[in-house]
């Protein structure tokens, strides 16, 4: 008999939520286990949003005995008293650390610290991390290369990698040197996600710019192996409506990591909405884990296509531009017009709008919005 094998981590993009973008480094445990608490009430659990990232931040100002440990001002508990919390809620806690003797924060954010690097220490800050119940690690680069370590940043990410290995660690690594080493090349079997881009902000050229990098990437992610997009802006202060919905369909038809990064107690009823949408979640955590590709694009729209499981199709047409763009549905073909009258047709023989789950209907999208659809494409594929 053979042993069973464990299931995959990974086998489809990561989902969860983090706390730098809504609060940087003003984190404690209250807020940690007020996100849980937010995180199951809100439904997002249930619809996989299941890693609970505790980024930088949560570091006492110096290592105690050589070891990390939380600041005891912010996080009196300790670490494992939290995981404790976050597990009764069905979640898995996550962390992070940096491979240099930096974090970001001490560099970017004034953080006052000092050897809380990981560099040199990276099997005792594993196992660390290991006997707390840690089942995230979320590894930064910030300049590691920096203060004699002479670390290139395969080599930082290789030596947690080896750490993780000798111990035996089965949890998620997510790494991040925000694609200045085109990581989509070399970290697939290192990490589990990596970064592709400089930090996501809560406006449209953000979004979509990062959306149009990772187009030429895509085919680079897969089970277990992801391009990172960063964390959703969906519900923070700076996109629209409709850019909030664009901003989740680009990334569900990339099958990028969903890891929300709002300010879940100030969360309104059409985020929370939006964020638990069911048929945009099944689009990107679709099992089959190929990412979408961009097929068309022009000045006023873009086309998005996902191949999904049990051959059907993701399409998403989103209005770049400053004008609307007309989407015309006559039960075989869809058309695709803007107000110069460029038609793009693509022969579907049927649609649901992920958004409604209801069929699609023609349709006008405002600008920075996004109609998305699924379609059967048996015997063809969308080029
Ligand atoms: C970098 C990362 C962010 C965040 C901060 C923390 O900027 O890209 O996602 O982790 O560091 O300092």
């Amino acid at each position: 008999m053979t042993a069973a094998t464990p299931p995959m981590t990974a086998a489809t993009p990561p989902m969860g939520w983090c706390t730098w973008n809504a609060f940087r480094t003003r984190i404690d445990e209250e807020l940690i286990i007020e996100a849980a608490d937010i995180l199951v009430a809100s439904g997002m659990r249930d619809r996989g949003y299941r890693y609970l990232v505790i980024d930088d931040g949560w570091q006492a100002p110096r290592r105690i005995h050589g070891r990390l440990a939380p600041d005891p001002r912010r996080f009196p508990s300790g670490i494992p008293a939290l995981v404790r919390e976050v597990r009764e809620r069905g979640l898995s806690l996550g962390i992070y650390a940096c491979p240099g003797r930096q974090t970001c924060a001490m560099i970017y954010d004034d953080y006052t610290a000092e050897g809380i690097g990981s560099y040199g220490y990276e099997r005792a800050d594993l196992q660390q991390f290991a006997e707390w119940g840690i089942s995230y690690l979320k590894y930064d680069w910030c300049e590691a290369n920096r203060c004699g370590t002479g670390l290139s940043y395969r080599a930082a990410f290789t030596r947690m990698r080896q750490a993780i290995d000798d111990i035996g660690w089965d949890g998620l690594f997510s790494i991040s040197e925000y694609g200045r080493s085109n990581p989509w090349e070399w970290a697939p079997g290192i990490a589990h996600m990596w970064r592709v881009t400089p930090d996501i902000e809560p406006r449209w050229e953000s979004v979509h710019g990062i959306a149009t990098h990772a187009h030429l990437i895509a085919a680079h992610a897969g089970p277990g192996r992801w391009n990172d997009l960063d964390m959703l802006q969906v519900g923070n202060p700076g996109l629209s409506a409709a850019e909030n919905r664009s901003h989740l369909a680009l990334w569900a038809m990339l099958a990028a990591p969903l890891m929300a990064g709002n300010d879940l107690s100030a969360m309104d009823p059409a985020v929370r909405e939006l964020l638990t949408c069911e048929g945009v979640i099944a689009i990107d955590q679709d099992p089959l884990g190929r990412a979408g590709r961009r097929i068309v694009r022009e000045d006023r729209y873009e086309v998005w296509a996902r191949p999904l499981s049990g051959d059907r199709t993701a399409i998403a047409v989103t209005a770049t531009g400053d004008t609307p763009v007309g989407v015309h549905w006559d039960g075989g073909e869809l058309r695709i017009t803007d107000p110069h009258e460029t038609v793009f047709p693509l022969p579907v023989p049927d649609l649901t709008d992920v958004w409604t789950g209801a069929a699609a209907d023609s349709t006008e999208v405002s600008p920075h919005d996004t109609f998305l659809v699924t379609a059967t494409t048996t015997g063809f594929t969308l080029e």
